[in-house]
Parts: C-alpha cells; sequence; structure tokens
C-alpha cells in the first residue's frame, strides 16, 4: 500500500465526479490504489467511469446519484455510506453563473447556493467525525480563484466559492491537530464541461489547464494547506487584483467584463 493510500484511504468519496475535475480526482485517485464512493446525478456517466476504473485500476468503486441542490441530499449521502472507510472527503461538485446579477434566474441561485455552499458544508460537517475517529484523512475542497475577490457579473457565484474557501480555511486550522488535512483548490480555467455549460468555447480562451494536472497537482499537495491555486497565469493576475486598491481593481474586472461581451 502506498503511503497515500494509507493515510487517506481505503475509500475517498468524490462529488461531481461525473465530468471535469471531479472526475479526474476519481481517476487519479484510483491509480493511487483508493476504492472510490462517486456522487453526481448523471448515473450513466457514473456508471461509465466506475466500470473503467474498476477494470483499470482493480478498485471497488460505488456510485451514489444526487442532487445536491435538494437540502437533503448531503445527509443521505452521509446515512449511505456510514459503514464505509472514507478517508478522504473530496467536495468538488459546483456550479457558476455569469452575467447582470439583477437578471440572473433566481431559482437557478437558490440552487447554486445549495450546490456549492449548502453541501460542502454539511458534507464536512457529516464526515469530521470518522475521520476524527481515525485520526487520519483529508478534505479537499474545490473553490475557485473567484474566491481571492468579489468578482463582477459573476456576484453569486464568486460570493459561493469565497464561502468554501472561508469554510476551508477555518477547517484546515481546526483538524491539523487531528491528523486530517484539509486543502482548498482554487482553480483557474480548467477544462471541463463547465465553461460551455455558461456559453464560453473553451477553445478560444487563453490560460486553460487539463482537469487531470490540476487533480494530481492537488492531491500531491494535500497536506500542504490551507490552499491551492492551481495556475501559475490566474495566481498571478488575483496577486495583482488584490494588491491593487479595492475600487480599483473591482472597476477594471467590471469594465474589462463588459469589454468581453462587446467584442
Ligand atoms: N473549470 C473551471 O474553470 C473551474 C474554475 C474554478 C472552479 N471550478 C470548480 O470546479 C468544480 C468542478 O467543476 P468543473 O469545472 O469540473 O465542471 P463540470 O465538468 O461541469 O463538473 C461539475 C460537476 O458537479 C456536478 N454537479 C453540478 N450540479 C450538481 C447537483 N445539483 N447535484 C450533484 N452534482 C452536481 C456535476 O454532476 P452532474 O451534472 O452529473 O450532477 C459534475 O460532476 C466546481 O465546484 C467548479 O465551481 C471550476
Amino acid at each position: 500500500m502506498t503511503d497515500f493510500a494509507d493515510r487517506y484511504g481505503p475509500v475517498a468519496l468524490v462529488t461531481g465526479a461525473s465530468s471535469g475535475i471531479g472526475k479526474a480526482f476519481a481517476e487519479d485517485l484510483a491509480a493511487r490504489g483508493l476504492d472510490l464512493v462517486l456522487v453526481a446525478r448523471r448515473v450513466d456517466r457514473l456508471e461509465a467511469i466506475a466500470a473503467d476504473l474498476a477494470g483499470r485500476h482493480g478498485i471497488d468503486v460505488t456510485i451514489l446519484e444526487a442532487d445536491l441542490a435538494r437540502p437533503d441530499a448531503p445527509a443521505a449521502i452521509a446515512a449511505q455510506t456510514v459503514s464505509r472507510n472514507i478517508g478522504l472527503l473530496v467536495s468538488n461538485a459546483g456550479f457558476s453563473m455569469k452575467g447582470d446579477h439583477a437578471t440572473n434566474d433566481p431559482a437557478e441561485m437558490t440552487d447554486l447556493l445549495m450546490v456549492n455552499c449548502h453541501a460542502p458544508l454539511q458534507l464536512t460537517r457529516s464526515f469530521i467525525p470518522q475521520l476524527r475517529a481515525r485520526g487520519k484523512g483529508g478534505i479537499v475542497l474545490t473553490s475557485s480563484v473567484e474566491a481571492l475577490i468579489g468578482c463582477p457579473y459573476s456576484a453569486a457565484y464568486s460570493a459561493s466559492k469565497a464561502l468554501v474557501k472561508a469554510l476551508g480555511e477555518a477547517l484546515w486550522a481546526e483538524l491539523r491537530d487531528d491528523g486530517i488535512d484539509v486543502l482548498t483548490l482554487c482553480p483557474g480555467a480548467t477544462e471541463s464541461e463547465a465553461a460551455a455549460r455558461i456559453g464560453y468555447d473553451i477553445s478560444k480562451m487563453a490560460h486553460v489547464m487539463k482537469a487531470a494536472d490540476v487533480a494530481a497537482q492537488t492531491l500531491d499537495r494535500i497536506a500542504d494547506g490551507p490552499t491551492f491555486i492551481s495556475s501559475d497565469h490566474y495566481r498571478a493576475t488575483f496577486e495583482t487584483l488584490t494588491a491593487m486598491p479595492r475600487p480599483d481593481a473591482l472597476i477594471a474586472m467590471a469594465v474589462g467584463f463588459r469589454a468581453s461581451q462587446a467584442s
């Protein structure tokens, strides 16, 4: 058994495992020899990923269908996995909304709050006792570089990811004496299905990372929390923005977004 599997295995639970960064986490964890519980709504996707990973790596993969926009979903996931020895929680499911906050769909905003914020709050709350009882393990939370400053025309999403980053930082300090590593991943633009969902053409975007690289680098750094910004480009961009007087940074971002929409 590898040191990683000994510390964070035998089972990892990954939410948002049906595509993008979550699927890449599942693939990397399988290669590290961990059994998996994969969570998402699209069961057909999860079944295909489970069959592939079980076949290639000889691991056990369980799939759980869950709509994390439902308030009771995190508790149901915890109840269904209580007998498993889960050493690593990867709370990764999430989605974004862009555009004018005043005209965005209020129902979608509620779903965003549930999936991006309620789910990580409740899942961490549910899994910490069993991680504590083991005396070892980890939690990975997927936030975003948009957590680092309020991003105009991405207000709800940026705010939701700020909650995730604050949650992860707080838990990092709360749990370090319990042998539980907490790392909050703040990705920049990464290949996934997220861009297409909000109408962006990822092939025309610069500085886009591969999901496999983001997942691998995150898992390699899991003990080096509290946060990990996976993109050098976006780390430099956001360091520049957050070093500016805040009104100047926010106005520059708003002007930049409006210009990108006009072009
Ligand atoms: N890609 C980027 O550039 C980027 C940058 C910063 C942060 N992130 C964050 O990275 C995480 C993963 O996103 P991604 O980029 O990999 O996008 P993605 O390919 O669209 O994957 C999103 C995952 O979340 C799941 N999900 C969404 N809504 C859900 C719901 N109601 N219930 C259960 N699962 C749900 C999806 O599964 P189902 O649809 O099958 O349910 C899917 O597996 C998100 O938290 C996102 O905010 C991404």
